[in-house]
């Protein structure tokens, strides 16, 4: 038996200012995407923004509905929009923020495991790796690829 570890690096920045210009626009961007939510059910209000390879940026919010599995998270809603919308194009960067009535959390929101998944599949489609921004009030934090917050990425088929 060997014991093995996965180590994580991430960075961590004490607000979007401090980001670079191209990441800084795309965090302020999801901050803007907030206003887009419809969550009448938790009120916690998530928005997201996709960079595309060609600049252009895809803004998404999450959307609840009464059947509730009916609803989208924010993240997958701004994918699977830049998805549609830019089919050719890779998926560079995506940024993310949320807070209970639009008050962004102290600590950065994080994607649910779902919105992780369908990150790997964009990323390995695109063959590169795609940064995800997880932006709070306090701090935002930068990882490099998708697999440093989905190890052990299911992408066997
Ligand atoms: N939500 C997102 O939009 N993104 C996530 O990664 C986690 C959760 C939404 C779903 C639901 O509308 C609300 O936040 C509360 O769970």
């Amino acid at each position: 038996m060997q014991e093995k570890q996965i180590n994580i690096a991430f960075e961590q920045y004490s607000s979007i200012e401090e980001l670079l210009p191209e990441d800084r626009e795309l965090a302020a961007e999801a901050i803007k995407a907030m206003a887009g939510s419809y969550a009448p059910y938790s009120h916690f209000n998530v928005g997201a923004a996709v960079r595309m390879s060609n600049g252009q940026i895809v803004r998404g919010a999450n959307q609840e509905n009464a059947a509730f599995p009916s609803g989208l998270c924010a993240e997958r809603t701004a994918m699977f929009a830049a998805g549609a919308k830019f089919p050719d194009k890779e998926m560079v960067s995506i940024a993310l923020c949320g807070g209970i009535y639009g008050r962004l959390t102290e600590s950065p929101a994080t994607p649910c495991g779902a919105c992780r998944q369908v990150m790997a599949q964009y990323q390995a489609k695109s063959g590169k790796p795609m940064s995800v921004i997880m932006i709070g009030a306090d701090k935002v934090w930068k990882f490099h690829r998708v697999d440093d917050i989905l190890p052990l990425i299911f992408d066997s088929i």
